[in-house]
């Protein structure tokens, strides 16, 4: 419900100079906890794509409990994109900047030519990891109908990387 949504917001909590001094980090681990909050921001991640996506794409780590839950309320399947390193054999992966550095997120072959994947991720900070996945899902032959996160971190400009996003919260 609606109240449940307004609740879900002020269950995201901020925990100052983490991971390191003046970074404001939010921690979803009380919005996850609560199952209500948790419903309402999982309808409202994919309530303007319903019946437009064939599988959701969730985001290692904290993205896969979206996809979960998105997957479970609409009958689709998962595919999990995961950090380097983890798949036996990974049919894609896509290098990103990080603020020092790089990272490399890889894909499995589960995906058929055309098949319509809706990305989910926790936050969208500087968009880095969200439009690798969007490139990634590219390389493995589907299309990216939608990319949706649960808070979007404005001052980031992390749009500028991925293009439009649906985003629950916004700060
Ligand atoms: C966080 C978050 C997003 C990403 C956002 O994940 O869950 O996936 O960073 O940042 P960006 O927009 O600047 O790319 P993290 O890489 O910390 O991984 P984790 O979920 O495994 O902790
Ligand atoms: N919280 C969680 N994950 C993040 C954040 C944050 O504030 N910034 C970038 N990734």
């Amino acid at each position: 419900t609606n109240t449940d949504l307004e609740r879900a917001q002020t269950l995201i909590t901020s925990i100052p100079d983490y991971p390191q001094p003046g970074v404001n980090f939010r921690d979803i681990s009380p919005l996850i906890a609560d199952g209500p909050a948790l419903r309402a921001v999982t309808e409202a991640l994919i309530a303007p794509f319903e019946g437009q996506f064939d599988i959701v794409g969730g985001l290692e780590a904290r993205g896969f409990l979206f996809a979960g839950t998105i997957a479970a309320m609409t009958g689709v399947g998962i595919l999990p994109i995961r950090k380097a390193g983890k798949l036996p054999r990974p049919a894609a992966a896509v290098s990103y900047s990080l603020e020092y550095g790089t990272a490399t997120i890889e894909g499995p072959d589960v995906l058929k030519k055309g098949e319509r994947v809706l990305l989910v991720d926790d936050i969208l900070a500087t968009g880095g990891t969200l439009s690798a996945a969007q490139a990634l899902v590219r390389e493995l032959g589907a299309e990216v109908v939608g990319s949706a996160v649960v808070l979007e971190l404005k001052d980031l400009r992390g749009r500028s990387l991925t293009g439009d996003v649906h985003t629950v919260f916004a700060d």
